[in-house]
């Protein structure tokens, strides 16, 4: 449901100290589904397009005010005094928010620590407010549970007189299960008119939002609710527990998200997907797979098992094993794994190879090109179609400073050659096994730097007498039907 017209304002309530979660990070940085908790409640808000949004912060103000600039620089920052209560809160907001022009219409109050409250649900309760023309509309659910949270008063005729906290009531409204998501739609002028009228006089010595109600229904306004059966869209995180529950419960909706939307999830118990992340229809996840930030996988790719990518962009039909990347691009058709480490940088070319053990920073590799075993390619560029054998690195530090290593196309390396950068290697260039690449290798070119191999003859038994070794080599050397001591290279 869309509201015909813009909410004047959304609040959102985040100036309290999350003492529980016992962190020097503020309860309302700690992240799930890869986005702060204040992010989730702002892309919520942001989604009903208020004229204004404001955030009221105290704890931890410079931190917090430091993340929202970020986040979302148009929105207001707004501090709250000494005086406590989410009554004073939204009283605070209200003062910066009047201060060019009295608001008019509805201004909805949400909160910092409610991570899922998804954007529709607050569309819905601003439709509900302003079709019923209610002067206050409060979104509540109804908890197995109640304990710690306002009750929500009822009449005979159930219409909403006003709500109770819970250290307030007594044993009789304790029973009620009907509880305050702490999210609401008003009515400016009635907001502002009862705020005026808000006491600290209660058990806590806060300045209740909750009396609104009360007062709002004196004055002669209507009071309503909107009743939500999905309790995870009002829960908050006051501790880790209910952290990792939400976090959890997010990563649930995400991962049936992509499924409904085309994507193969083996086992979405073990997947785990940032809300920021992007899936094209047709790719597959495999289990223990976890994409993280702004990683995006296009059509018939698979990712996993047991793959881990952050900031990655995966090509179409590429293939990504037991992988753990980030900042990376893997090209279309691309093979990644398993066991491969891409740091930030890696950029793998359509139809190219990183392959086992494999380690890359900050390398381009070019269309075709195959890095398939145990090695490190770092700061380099690699051309197309070249082959870089097992076990090559490139020795990109000096010590004090890193080096570029630059490989043509059409290249071959032998097993175990090493680039030590700055170095070129041109077109069509082989090197040979263990060569040690200090100098330029022009296009064409033959590579080997290792010296000629020499065998002793006879070293073995002569100055290892008596072991098994000796033994074995004295039968072969006696046995005519074996191999002659070779003294050519071994392989
Ligand atoms: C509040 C409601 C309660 C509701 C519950 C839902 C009041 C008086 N009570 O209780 O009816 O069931 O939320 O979770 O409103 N905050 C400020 N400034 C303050 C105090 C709080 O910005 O001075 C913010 C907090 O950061 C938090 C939110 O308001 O995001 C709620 O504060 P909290 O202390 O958790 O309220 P409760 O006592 O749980
Ligand atoms: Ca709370």
């Amino acid at each position: 449901m869309i509201p015909e017209k813009a909410p004047a304002a959304v609040i959102v309530l985040a100036a309290g100290a999350g003492t529980r979660m016992k962190s020097r990070t503020p309860k309302i940085l700690h992240e799930i589904g890869g986005r702060s908790m204040v992010g989730h409640a702002i892309l919520a808000a942001r989604s009903i397009n208020p004229r204004q949004l404001a955030i009221v912060v105290r704890h931890e103000r410079d931190l917090v005010a430091r993340h929202l600039a970020e986040l979302d620089p148009a929105a207001v920052i707004v501090d709250q005094d000494e005086i406590p209560g989410t009554g004073r809160a939204v009283e605070a907001a209200l003062q910066v928010l009047d201060a060019e022009e009295l608001l008019t219409g509805t201004v909805v109050v949400t909160y910092g620590d409610v991570p899922l409250l998804s954007g529709d649900l607050l569309a819905e309760l601003v439709a509900t407010h302003e079709k019923e023309a209610n002067a206050v509309t409060v979104l509540t659910a109804v908890l197995e549970d109640a304990t710690g949270y306002g009750r929500i008063l009822r009449g005979e005729d159930g219409t909403v007189t006003g709500i109770r906290e819970h250290k307030d009531s007594s044993e009789t409204e304790r029973l009620i299960r009907e509880v305050n998501s702490g999210i609401y739609a008003f009515d400016a002028a009635v907001l502002r008119d009862a705020l005026t009228h808000v006491t600290t006089d209660n058990s806590q010595g806060e300045k209740y939002l909750t009396d609104v109600l009360g007062l709002a229904r004196e004055a002669g306004g209507r009071i309503a609710a909107v009743v939500t059966a999905d309790r995870w869209q009002v829960e908050g995180a006051n501790d880790r527990v209910q952290l990792s529950a939400l976090g959890a419960e997010l990563n649930r909706r995400t991962v049936e998200a992509w499924m409904r939307a085309g994507v193969t999830v083996v086992d979405p118990k073990t997947t785990w997907i940032d809300s920021t992340v992007t899936l094209d229809e047709d790719v597959r996840l495999l289990p223990n797979t976890q994409l993280h930030g702004t990683t995006s996988v296009a059509r018939d790719a698979v990712v996993g098992p047991d793959t881990t990518l952050t900031d990655v962009t995966v090509g179409e039909g590429a293939k990504v094993l037991r992988t753990h990347g980030s900042g990376s691009v893997i090209g279309a058709g691309a093979a990644v794994g398993p066991f491969t480490y891409l740091r930030p940088g890696t950029v793998l070319g359509e139809s190219g190879k990183i392959g086992a053990f494999y380690e890359t920073k900050n390398v381009t590799i070019g269309r075709g090109s195959k890095l398939s075993h145990l090695g490190y390619a770092g700061d380099a560029e690699i051309g197309e179609d070249t082959n870089i054998g097992c076990g090559n690195i490139t020795a990109n530090y000096d010590g004090e400073k890193k080096h570029r290593t630059v490989i043509g196309s059409g290249v071959r390396t032998g097993s175990n050659t090493v680039f030590v950068a700055p170095v070129t290697v041109g077109d069509g260039a082989y090197s040979g096994a263990g060569a040690v690449i200090r100098k330029d290798v022009p296009a064409g070119a033959l590579a080997l730097s290792v010296a000629a191999q020499r065998n002793t003859e006879g070293w073995v038994p002569a100055n290892r007498p008596g072991t098994r070794s000796a033994e074995l080599a004295q039968a072969a050397s006696t046995d005519s039907s074996s191999t002659p001591a070779s003294t050519e290279e071994g392989k």
